[in-house]
């Protein structure tokens, strides 16, 4: 009876570990699922680009692919802050150098957002990351708003801000298939 029981609770603990194993977190992603990813942001192949830009790509699973995303948004929004920051100091348009200073405020949020972002990712409250998403969103679209009524865009500010979102977009994709974990 002894005997029984020690093989029963084996059967049972391997049971429980192989329903668990498939959807662990731990698993590194292959090229096919980095690709299901992307297929649902609006562009499959520059977001495969993208992240794959990244060497960490090449061994990571569902987290780190969603770090991977994080820091690639950060790194286009630090580079965007500062340009545009630049821009404030040297544009003598009194009209311009307000979108520059608005925008460099939306910039500025998106960034803490993103520092939001990577503390939820590492405390394990993937829940709470869509709404920071949501809200740089939010921020993307206000600078947009407000440069649409630019006079000029020397900075080629909405092209980044394109770029910015089409990442941001990669950042939301990636992180909500942690939820689905
Ligand atoms: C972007 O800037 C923030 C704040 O200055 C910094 O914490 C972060 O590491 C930077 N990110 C990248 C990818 O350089
Ligand atoms: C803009 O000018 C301010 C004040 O003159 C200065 O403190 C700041 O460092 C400048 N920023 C950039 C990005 O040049």
């Amino acid at each position: 009876m002894a005997i029984f029981d020690t093989s029963f609770v084996l059967i049972l603990i391997s049971i429980v570990f192989m329903s668990i194993a498939p959807s662990s977190t731990c698993l590194k992603l292959t090229d096919t699922e980095i690709k299901h990813l992307c297929s649902k942001t609006n562009n499959l192949g520059d977001c495969y680009k993208l992240l794959k830009s990244d060497p960490h790509t090449a061994n990571v699973d569902a987290r780190g692919l969603v770090e991977v995303s994080v820091d690639l948004a950060s790194n286009k929004a630090n580079k965007t802050h500062s340009l545009i920051n630049s821009f404030v100091n040297t544009t003598h348009d009194s009209r311009l150098k307000n979108i520059y200073k608005l925008c460099s405020s939306n910039y500025n949020d998106i960034i803490r957002d993103l520092k939001g972002i990577k503390n939820y990712l590492h405390s394990g409250a993937y829940k709470n990351i869509h709404v920071q998403v949501k809200d740089a969103s939010e921020e993307i679209k206000q600078c947009k708003k407000v440069f649409g009524g630019a006079s000029s865009d020397h900075a080629h500010i909405k092209k980044k801000n394109k770029e910015f979102e089409f990442i941001l977009s990669i950042v939301d994709v990636t992180s909500d298939n942690l939820n689905k974990k």
